[in-house]
């Protein structure tokens, strides 16, 4: 067996792969990023921006093509069975949960998307091999970053090609045949990070500026140890909230649309007033008090974080570009907050994160993903990181049952380059 080179993937994956594969090697690695929102969560479905950045463990398929339209697939962990299915624009979906059905979401809508060119025998299968670095349920998006690399490894097998933005974006779309109603954060940064960088991303049409992120400014992933599940009750309160952020909106849509600013609105898809018509058109405070005018409840609060956490991504962007840490921390901690109180998000092991990491001396923390479990993230002078990470391990990782290794679950995240594929 030859040794293994850099960007290969171990011997063993190899050798799995052969196994796996009648004896032939794979032909192609794809990678794609898991990521860390920085700020900006439950905004980019409401069309609003995000301020992620792609981490330094990633998704890897090893793979090659293959004569016919199936696809099949095994995988380097042994919980997720061989999974074999053929490429169509309509592909029958596995049980909810089913790890398949992240497989089967690209080669679906790729299927779709090149129906036209691709002639009666449509597109061509492969043989693979995923392994990941990425915790899985961690609230990181293994999930789309498995949509991602499954994404381009099947562009590869065809040879063809999308650009960047556009494959995000189909992605993304594609994603929602695993039946939860994302945005399109995991997808966009995952395909398009720059190493060394953060990005704002804007939603509708999708775009992406990069901000390089000053390399004394340390963000470490605590993992809660609780799994932040993408289906069952996690996946339903997820689209629960995206229901109630669209019904706030109608409602002050309702109350604006025979106001001065939105009279010329006539509807039509460039003018109806979303989200990001509304932070544009109206300063905050009035938005905020025009919310608690007309809002009650649950709305209210679901009003009141989206239209804020879109203003603190924009402020987090100039503090950012600025390198002023503290503010950017500040924000962080406003983030948090407006998740626990009113977008009701948090759970007891994030807050106790977030509330140890201060302590410790971090400038600033807060729950990053969807919420309901995963990871929380931390930003720390690199002369307080130290302490912080000891925080960290005392007060909540001591009394808590660390299945592997500790690097898994603690870490201090490095803005990565976004998903490649390479030929072997
Ligand atoms: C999940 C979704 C993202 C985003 C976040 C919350 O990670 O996949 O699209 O909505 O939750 O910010």
């Amino acid at each position: 067996m030859e040794p293994a080179k850099s960007g290969r993937g171990p011997p063993d994956l190899l050798e799995a792969f052969r196994v796996a594969h009648e004896g032939k090697g794979p032909t192609h690695l794809s990678r794609a990023p898991g990521r860390v929102n920085l700020i900006g969560e439950h905004t980019d479905y409401n069309g609003l921006p995000v301020l992620p950045m792609a981490l330094q463990q990633e998704i890897r398929i090893l793979f090659s093509p293959r004569g016919d339209r199936e696809i099949r697939v095994v995988n380097g962990e042994r919980e997720f069975g061989l999974r074999e299915f053929s490429i169509s624009e309509n592909i029958p979906p596995d049980p909810s949960g089913d790890w398949a059905n992240y497989l089967k979401a690209p080669c679906q809508a790729l299927a779709r998307e090149f129906v036209a060119t691709q002639g009666p025998s449509g597109l061509r299968g492969l043989n693979a091999l995923v392994s990941s670095t990425l915790p899985v349920a961690s609230g990181l998006s293994s999930s789309s970053a498995l949509v991602i690399a499954m994404g381009q490894a099947v562009l590869k097998a065809n040879d063809l090609t999308l650009p960047t933005l556009e494959f995000a974006d189909a992605m993304a779309r594609a994603e929602r045949y695993t039946g939860t109603q994302g945005g399109g954060m995991d997808q966009a940064i995952s395909a398009g990070a720059r190493e060394g960088h953060a990005a704002r991303i804007e939603f509708d049409p999708l775009r992406i500026f990069e901000i390089p992120v000053p390399s004394d400014w340390c963000f470490v992933v605590a993992h809660t140890l609780v799994r932040a599940e993408k289906s069952g009750r996690a996946q339903e309160a997820y689209n629960q909230r995206t229901r109630e952020c669209r019904e706030a909106l109608e409602i002050v849509r309702g109350v604006l649309a025979d106001s001065e600013l939105f009279k010329g609105d006539t509807g039509s898809p460039g003018e109806v007033m979303g989200y990001s018509r509304l932070l544009e058109s109206i300063c905050i405070q009035e938005l905020v008090e025009l919310g608690e005018a007309h809002l009650k409840g649950v709305l209210l609060k679901r009003f009141r974080h989206v239209v804020t956490e879109g203003t603190r991504v924009y402020d987090a962007e100039q503090a950012l570009r600025r390198g002023d840490r503290l503010t950017f921390g500040l924000l962080m901690n406003a983030s948090h907050e407006s998740l626990r109180n009113d977008y009701e998000v948090s759970s007891p092991e994030l807050d106790a994160l977030v509330a140890l990491a201060l302590e410790g001396g971090a400038t600033g923390a807060r729950l990053t993903g969807a919420g309901f479990g995963g990871c929380a993230v931390i930003l720390s002078a690199p002369e307080r990181l130290k302490g912080v990470l000891t925080a960290l391990r005392e007060g909540y990782y001591r009394n808590r049952n660390v299945s592997g290794p500790m690097e898994e679950v603690l870490f201090v995240a490095q803005a990565s380059e976004g998903a490649t594929v390479t030929k072997l």
